[in-house]
């Protein structure tokens, strides 16, 4: 099946070890391609007892570490949230693939250590820049005008740098296709295990 991305994708899953490699292959590609809206998922935190949701973009995928890596400002409402209970979603869905990829673990936040150099180094000016906002993410204000960034010096941001590192124990892979529903669950808590769910 052809797809924008370009990634050879099966009319049907018939293997739980298939769902699990296809979801690997359309998480790697989505970190650098935008046209998937894996590119930028649904990451979930706890406010307290209240569910916070928001799109950030993906950096980077390791099925091997089960890891995912976000950016965002140190300020950000959401690093307190993961400071105080690092319980996460990340959750996505391309209708061109009709896939949906649903994973729960924990977040660990970073701020001026060795992760968030190597992560602001390999960033590009462009991204850089968001970092420069005054005052930081979530303050109301009267005019947004005054928060437009102009005048700046790229590299001040790194104080404002924070990265986010998903560390994930399930992958649901979920097909919603004529064809056959597919979905299947993949474990790692404690040894890897793996199933078919009814759709
Ligand atoms: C397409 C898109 C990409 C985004 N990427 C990020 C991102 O990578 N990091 C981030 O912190 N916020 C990103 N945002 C903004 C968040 O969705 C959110 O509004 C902001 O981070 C404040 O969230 P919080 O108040 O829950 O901390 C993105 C929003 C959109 C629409």
């Amino acid at each position: 099946m052809t797809n924008p991305l370009n990634l050879d994708l099966p009319n049907k899953y018939s293997s739980l070890e298939e769902t699990l490699n296809y979801a690997e292959k359309i998480l790697m590609v989505a970190v650098d391609d935008t046209k998937t809206l894996f590119h930028t998922p649904v990451v979930s935190s706890f406010n307290n007892d209240e569910i916070y949701s928001r799109v950030m973009v993906l950096r980077e995928f390791s099925l091997k570490d089960r890891k995912m890596r976000f950016h965002t400002d140190y300020r950000a409402a959401k690093v307190d949230h993961f400071n105080k209970i690092s319980t996460a979603s990340v959750v996505g869905y391309d209708p061109e693939l009709k896939i949906q990829i649903k994973l729960q673990g924990d977040i660990s936040t970073h701020y001026d250590d060795e992760v968030t150099k190597i992560a602001w180094d390999n960033s590009t000016s462009r991204s850089k820049k968001c970092y420069s906002v005054k005052d930081g993410s979530s303050k109301a204000i009267t005019n947004p005008e005054d928060y437009d960034i102009k005048d700046f010096e790229v590299e001040e941001g790194y104080k404002n740098f924070s990265v986010l590192i998903f560390t994930f124990t399930s992958l649901e892979f979920l097909y919603l296709k004529s064809s056959g529903h597919r979905r299947a669950i993949h474990n790692w808590n404690g040894e890897y295990e793996a199933s078919w769910l009814i759709p």
